[in-house]
């Protein structure tokens, strides 16, 4: 993709997130700075131990226009006709009946306020959650993606300029969290309850298996889950916080390993966290110090920046329209869209 000359006057960028299980939207200010930021979590799903499809598109159906308005309000906004530069919209990888809800929405306010859309990856809106943040990152950088459907190193040469140096061969390290929480009768999303159990036990009171330490930097965490229901299982008598606490410790430690020697290979300045598993306290507190420890910048994105949001969305779409310009109103949802490498 070449750069082209569109320039913007860095404005008011609105993102609207509905991939999977949150209506998000945000109002973002030069790309970085966030004037509004609503999040509607979807509790429909908590029952069933996952996310419905059907259920996630009708609840974000139902909810969109609310938090459209209160976004645009809690910016100081009207909702006639907000003077916004564009509207950025997650366009793919998700849900399909999900994505559809928020470009559908997108595509009826740019007609009816006459702003642009620009279609925003998911993955790509993550490592953009970084921008929203006080300090500037230095790059190269090196970044952990851990969400519910990825985990992916990052090797980000700039914005826009992408390496996938790693990914998951099976589970994503936050399916692997909802599915050990459900099989211990947790509830969904896994990981906040893993973590809360976590805190009452002890991390070394078993140790679980770290998946390929073979030099690569791909992850596999479909073994450590088979490894935590079987012991479970054989011991019924331990306490269920020694084998989250056991689980969380495994699962962190290879990620921070990982992370830590992909920065030293690829000569990143700094390392950073992006995705919902990147709320994990444990994974903060571990990848932050022993990057210190190596002397790396280090990039941790507020809780609410690292799961899904609109901001992120919102700037990513800032540099998107800064760079590439608008979408096209015939913009669809890509459900297996993927992250575009240019390295
Ligand atoms: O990025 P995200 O909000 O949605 C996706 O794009 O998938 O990530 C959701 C994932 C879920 O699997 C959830 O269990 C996990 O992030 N997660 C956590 C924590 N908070 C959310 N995993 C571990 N510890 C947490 N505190
Ligand atoms: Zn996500």
């Amino acid at each position: 993709m070449e750069l082209n000359s569109y320039s913007v006057a860095h404005g008011l960028v609105m993102g609207i997130e509905t991939s999977c299980d949150e209506t998000a939207v945000a109002v973002v200010e030069d790309g970085s700075r966030a004037l509004s930021s609503i999040i509607y979590s979807q509790e429909v799903h908590a029952e069933f131990g996952g996310v419905v499809p059907e259920l996630a598109g009708r609840e974000h159906e139902r909810r969109i226009l609310t938090v459209i308005k209160q976004a645009i309000s809690e910016a100081g906004l009207e909702m006639s006709k907000p003077k916004l530069e564009a509207i950025a919209v997650t366009m793919g990888p998700g849900l399909a009946g999900a994505l559809m809800v928020g470009v559908a929405a997108a595509k009826a306010l740019s007609l009816a306020w006459e702003v642009p859309i620009v279609g925003v990856n998911h993955l790509e809106g993550h490592l953009f959650a970084v921008r929203l943040e006080q300090d500037p990152i230095s790059y190269p950088a090196l970044m952990l993606l851990v969400s519910g459907g990825h985990t992916m190193l990052v090797l980000v040469e700039r914005p826009g300029r992408y390496k996938i140096v790693g990914q998951s061969l099976d589970d994503a390290a936050g399916e692997a969290f909802d599915k050990v929480a459900r099989f211990l009768g947790l509830g969904y999303p896994g990981g906040p309850e893993i973590e809360r159990e976590a805190g009452f036990g002890d991390p070394s009171f078993i140790r679980f298996p770290r998946a390929l330490r073979d030099g690569s930097f791909n992850f596999s965490f479909s073994g450590l889950k088979t490894a935590v229901v079987t012991f479970a299982k054989r011991n019924p008598q331990v306490e269920m916080a020694d084998i989250a606490a056991s689980f969380q410790e495994a699962v962190v430690d290879v990620l921070v390993e990982k992370t830590l020697n992909a920065a030293k290979e690829f000569g990143a300045k700094s390392v950073a966290l992006a995705g919902g598993v990147g709320a994990n306290t444990k994974l903060r507190e571990l990848l932050a110090k022993r990057a210190h420890d190596l002397d790396l910048g280090v990039c941790i994105p507020s809780r609410a920046n690292c799961t899904d949001n609109g901001a992120m969305i919102a700037a990513a779409g800032a540099w998107r329209l800064e760079n590439f310009g608008p979408s096209d109103i015939s913009l669809g949802a890509y459900p297996s869209l993927r992250l575009q490498e240019s390295i």
